[in-house]
């Protein structure tokens, strides 16, 4: 589907693209990138659901960024501005395969829209629909991938001084020391309880992403660098350069939904010239 200034993809429900008012893509996408099934797409925005990476016993990062979702015709009132330039309602319900494999039953509606000044806005709705009384309990990313000039030209802000866990040294948990996030090596860290704005800095095109979500207390930071791109068969070589994942996330504390309760998770993108960005 693509609405003018944004791409979504049925399969995924995945947002492969977003730009800006001069039509400049926002969002990274490998070349390399396959569109169909079965591997997610690499790059864009990902949706991982019921669990985050390795977290539990289902495929890495769940199986939503896999499923063919549907268009939700007949959405119920969602919390987005009426005024949205454009928007879709996608949705995703279990198969008799996806439930012998996690035995919840669930509708998860995913809203995506742009704002009225060009922010992309995603809302994510996960409902128990268990008939038989019973809880579940997930974990969550919205995976998103940034198009950036040189990631040795960027920097994160807004997780300073937090705790992270690195992936790279078996989940052990460090404080972060920097006043931003600076990259010089592959980076695998998921930062507990952040603020819901993050900021990333790129000096070089002078552009400000901000993030901003909601219900998502967590945030992945992620650049695989030059060893593990090569290692990734949908992902070139010097790719790795022109990208940066920061995912908002909901990881360390599992979210548990009771039969017919609902959970909400917002993330809003926008990207402004680093001069109008004044970290507030
Ligand atoms: C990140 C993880 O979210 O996703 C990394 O923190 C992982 O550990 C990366 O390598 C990519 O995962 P995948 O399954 O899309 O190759």
């Amino acid at each position: 589907m693509n609405l003018d200034f944004m791409t979504v993809y049925l399969y995924g429900g995945h947002v492969t693209s977003w730009k800006d008012e001069h039509g400049e893509e926002l969002l990274f996408v490998s070349n390399k990138a396959i569109f169909k099934p079965p591997k997610a797409i690499r790059g864009g925005i990902p949706i991982c659901f019921p669990q985050f990476s390795n977290f539990g016993q289902l495929e890495a990062h769940g199986f939503a960024r896999n499923k063919i979702w549907s268009v939700d015709t007949d959405p119920p009132p969602f919390p987005v501005p009426i005024s949205s330039r454009a928007y879709i309602d996608l949705i995703l319900k279990p198969t008799d395969e996806d439930l012998k494999i996690w035995p919840h039953s669930f509708e998860y509606r995913l809203r995506v829209a742009l704002g009225p000044g060009g922010d992309l806005m995603l809302t994510s709705r996960i409902r128990n629909t268990n008939a038989d009384g019973k809880p579940f309990s997930f974990t969550f990313a919205y995976h998103t991938y940034f198009s950036i000039s040189d990631i040795s030209e960027i920097r994160v802000e807004g997780l300073e001084t937090l705790d992270y866990l690195d992936n790279l040294q078996d989940r052990a948990r460090f404080t972060e020391q920097g006043d931003a996030i600076v990259f010089e090596s592959e980076l695998d860290r998921i930062y507990l309880g952040t603020p819901s704005k993050i900021a990333i800095i790129d000096h070089e095109k002078k552009r400000t992403f901000v993030v901003r979500k909601g219900g998502l207390p967590d945030a992945v930071v992620w650049n695989p660098w030059d060893k593990k791109a090569k290692a990734m068969a949908d992902f070139g070589d010097d790719e790795y350069k022109r990208m940066v994942c920061v995912e908002a996330a909901a990881i360390e504390k599992a979210i548990t939904l009771k039969p017919g309760e609902e959970w909400t998770g917002k993330l809003e993108l926008s990207a402004v010239p680093s001069s109008y960005y004044s970290g507030q």
